[in-house]
């Protein structure tokens, strides 16, 4: 835990957080969450400053559902094969409520996240506004997994 870094404000993050959170805001207005009405945006910035963004997608064959992160992340990877990760917002707000409410990545995205992390040979920072009000900035996926599965178990 000692890894994270906490900001009370959004106001307090860096100027390129921001701007992504900002953009994973935006996304969310393509979400399509008729069943959960939990509408999540996720923005992340490539090497060369490219951002990508992505929004949940839903289905009436519940176990379909896409998260917004993993949205985003496959565009990334299938548009910017060559690109690497360096940042990646995630938000969410309830439908027809403005605000954002505080929500942290599942588990299959941090899984799929710490993929990316060992495919690229480099960390991606995460930031979200986690269940504890604080705006949270993961130096990487990999913190966000401990002890992670891999392509290593396969391997090994
Ligand atoms: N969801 C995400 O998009 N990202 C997460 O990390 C957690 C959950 C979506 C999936 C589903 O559409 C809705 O939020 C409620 O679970």
């Amino acid at each position: 835990m000692q890894d994270f870094t906490y900001f009370d404000h959004l106001e307090d993050l860096d100027a390129e957080s921001k701007y992504l959170v900002h953009k994973a805001k935006e996304a969310t207005i393509h979400s399509y969450a008729p069943y959960s009405k939990f509408c999540v945006g996720a923005a992340l910035m490539l090497e060369d400053g490219t951002i990508v963004t992505g929004s949940n997608q839903e289905n009436a064959s519940y176990p379909l559902c896409m998260c917004a992160e993993r949205v985003a992340l496959y565009v990334a990877a299938a548009n910017h094969p060559d690109k690497k990760i360096v940042k990646l917002a995630v938000v969410a707000h309830k439908k027809n409520h403005k605000d954002l409410t505080p929500a942290a990545c599942c588990g299959s995205c941090r899984q799929v996240m710490h993929e990316f992390e060992q495919r690229q040979h480099k960390p991606m920072e995460v930031i979200m506004w986690a269940p504890n009000k604080k705006w949270t900035k993961a130096p990487s996926a990999a913190s966000l997994l401990p002890f992670g599965f891999s392509k290593d178990s396969l391997d090994g």
